[in-house]
């Protein structure tokens, strides 16, 4: 069984934790967290070891994947960082994918996906890397996601929806078929986006318009 390490210490990482025990996909050997006093302490038993300095050693000590248990509800760079950070120190991301997602056969999923519980992942659709698939989001048939992109809780994306880079999906939003979002956009939760949105937009409301950028 693989040896993976947990980047992020919170509620995500916790959620994560017990998708990858439910699959019986990896070991997983410890937690990183830039906040040191979460050091020494313990997520569902599982250690946090100190910060993301140790992943060099943790390599060196047989330690071969790792996750990002780093959550966002905006804003993505972070989780972008910290999977590039663990690719460039030679660590492989691990897919975490519950048992109860369902993945069509014909869909591709692109390197240290996360797939939670109760999601699907429809025909022909395309993850890139590190795309999260929160509890029961739904990505429609040929929908293609861009790298880093966070599709929160229960939102829906309708057939084939093109999604660029590092955009963020808010809990149960929804994006009616066959639009385009550019790269970093942010979509409110409970939303519905009726238009195409440029990129690094924040959009909001029934049908979804732009607030003011902060
Ligand atoms: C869209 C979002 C990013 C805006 O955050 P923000 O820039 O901090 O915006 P503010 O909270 O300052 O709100 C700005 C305005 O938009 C409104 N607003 C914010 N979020 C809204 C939403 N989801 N739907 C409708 N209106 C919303 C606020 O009421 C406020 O209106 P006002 O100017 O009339 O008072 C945030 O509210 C949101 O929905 N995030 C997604 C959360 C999520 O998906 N969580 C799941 C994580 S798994």
């Amino acid at each position: 069984m693989v040896k993976v390490v947990g980047i992020g210490a919170g509620g995500h990482a916790a959620v994560l934790i017990e998708a990858i025990l439910a699959a019986g996909a990896a070991e997983i050997v410890g937690l990183l967290d830039a906040d040191p006093n979460r050091h020494g302490s313990h997520v569902l038993g599982i250690p946090v070891l100190g910060n993301d300095e140790l992943l060099p050693k943790l390599r060196d000590a047989g330690v071969t994947h790792f996750f990002n248990g780093i959550g966002s509800v905006r804003n993505t760079s972070l989780r972008e960082r910290v999977f590039e950070n663990a690719l460039r120190i030679g660590l492989q991301p691990l897919d975490v994918i519950h048992p109860t997602a369902t993945i069509s056969p014909s869909a591709s999923l692109g390197p240290g996906v996360t797939i939670l519980a109760r999601a699907v992942v429809g025909t022909r659709a395309k993850l890139g890397q590190n795309v999260l698939v929160n509890t029961a989001a739904l990505v429609e048939h040929d929908c293609e996601i861009g790298d880093h992109v966070h599709i929160a809780s229960g939102a829906i994306l309708t057939g084939a929806v093109r999604l660029g880079r590092g955009v963020h999906v808010g809990a149960g939003a929804v994006v009616l078929q066959g639009l385009r979002v550019g790269n970093t956009s942010v979509i409110g939760a409970g939303a519905v986006v009726v238009r195409n949105l440029e990129p690094s937009m924040t959009v909001v409301g029934v049908p979804a318009k732009p607030v003011a950028q902060p």
